[in-house]
């Protein structure tokens, strides 16, 4: 035999058993997103090199460490999108969406970034994120998070995650604060983690995210980024927190919250869990103000945040899917060539009739006791069995597998639907 072709290490399938979750995660999400008024874009799993590098940072892990890159046939430097925000911006810059009025869109799909793997870590993950253009209040960064706290009450998980925000202010009060934290850390740098200390030269905001308890430690003293917030990235926080007050949705502050990413400015925000392990951000996003006009566009306010599906359908609570929704109704049992026959073209009137209706067809052929096996194990409520006599005198047989519905009846063909409809209702 052959060897075999396993997938590329971090890219995970999801398998017929598995997808489910996934399904119904995209259903509340695209629901929420409906009655919200948002609408989807669809946009491309490739950008040029230098749109990551502009929006995301050069001096980023995403950028330095994890993207995928290649050049094409052309010669041209591509990567694969490591997240959407960036290509949503390039979109509507080049689309003229923003010329339209005020924005509010989501888009879902996979993103590749080349990370370490492991539980809730995958290179090939994917998102279901929202970007709003065009409003610059604390309203619309309020609704954001709103939204994704109803998606949590919809999937029973709003128990499992809590909200961290924190403002970055503005780009200047961030350099100034940026001096004084780096001034700081200098003086005492030889007590950084190696990581820590290189970054003090590439990127020092993100020191305050460590991990490493020395280092975390050191930086209960460092200077504090709120305190060089300007008057109106301060009014602009208090509103959008009272405004998540109003809603009832609570959330903690952490002034070392900061992000990986360098487009955001005034509102971040995440929703971590403790039951994920390391991994436990499951949703993050903020206001990205400034992004806009460094990839070319007027200055133009956006907000907006992605979760990480492999991250929330880990979280959903066993038995919230409603498995049955995906399970066959109603199963077809043909025995005998005219049968088979017969059944296929009666299979077609069902579904002409009951468009909604779930119904396995069984195929391959088998005796009656093989296939009502199979029926049984399909999980539907009837089967409709058709063979040698049913196919002759146009009837088929209705037999209810899961109790109640009474016993096995035949009715004429043409009225199939009608008693199955019956049945199926009862
Ligand atoms: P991010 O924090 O890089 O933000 O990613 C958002 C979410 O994607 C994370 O909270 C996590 O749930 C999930 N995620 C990220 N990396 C991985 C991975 N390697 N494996 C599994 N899940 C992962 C952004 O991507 C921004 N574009 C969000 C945003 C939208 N901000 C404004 N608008």
């Amino acid at each position: 035999m052959a060897q075999l072709i396993e997938a590329v290490r971090g890219m995970n399938d999801i398998g017929p058993d598995e997808s489910a979750p996934w399904q119904h995660v995209e259903q509340v999400f695209r629901g929420l997103m409906l009655s919200y008024g948002y609408r989807e874009v669809r946009l491309p799993l490739v950008e040029k090199t230098e749109l990551f590098k502009r929006s995301i940072g050069e001096v980023t892990d995403i950028v330095e460490k994890e993207m995928y890159t290649f050049e094409d046939r052309n010669g041209e430097s591509l990567s694969l999108r490591p997240e959407g925000t960036a290509g949503c911006v390039r979109a509507a810059l080049q689309r003229g969406w923003l010329h339209q009025g005020v924005q509010r869109l989501w888009y879902g799909g996979p993103m590749f970034r080349h990370e370490r793997p492991q539980k809730g870590r995958y290179r090939q993950f994917h998102q279901l994120g929202v970007e709003v253009f065009g409003l610059p209040g604390p309203d619309i960064d309020a609704e954001n998070i709103i939204i994704t706290a109803r998606l949590w009450r919809r999937l029973g998980v709003a128990g499992k995650v809590s909200l961290q925000i924190n403002s970055l202010g503005t780009p200047a009060s961030r350099a100034r604060f940026r001096t004084d934290l780096v001034a700081w850390l200098q003086e005492r740098a030889h007590l950084l983690d190696e990581d820590s200390r290189r970054r003090l030269t590439t990127n020092p905001l993100r020191i305050l995210d460590s991990k490493v308890p020395e280092t975390r430690h050191l930086l209960a003293n460092a200077p504090s980024l709120m305190d060089y917030l300007d008057d109106a990235a301060r009014a602009h926080f208090a509103e959008v927190c009272a405004r998540l007050d109003a809603a009832g949705v609570a959330w903690e502050h952490n002034p070392r919250l900061v992000r990986g990413l360098d487009y955001y400015t005034y509102t971040v925000f995440e929703w971590v869990t403790g039951e994920l392990g390391a991994q436990g951000t499951v949703c993050a996003g903020g206001r990205y103000d400034g992004l806009v006009e460094q990839l070319g566009g007027r200055p133009t306010p956006a907000v907006g945040f992605a979760l990480g599906m492999e991250r929330l359908v880990a979280l959903l609570p066993a038995g919230q899917v409603p498995e049955a929704d995906y399970r066959p109704q109603a199963y077809l049992v043909m025995v005998g060539e005219a049968a088979e026959r017969r059944g296929q073209v009666l299979a077609e009137s069902l579904r002409d009739a009951l468009p909604g209706l779930r119904l396995l067809a069984h195929c391959g052929g088998g005796g009656f006791k093989s296939q009502l096996k199979r029926a049984d194990k399909s999980g539907a409520q009837v089967a409709l069995i058709l063979g040698q006599a049913e196919a002759e005198a146009g009837t088929v047989g209705l037999k209810p597998l899961r109790g109640g519905g009474g016993g096995q009846q035949t009715v004429p063909q043409a009225q199939a639907a009608q008693a199955l409809a019956a049945l199926l209702d009862g």
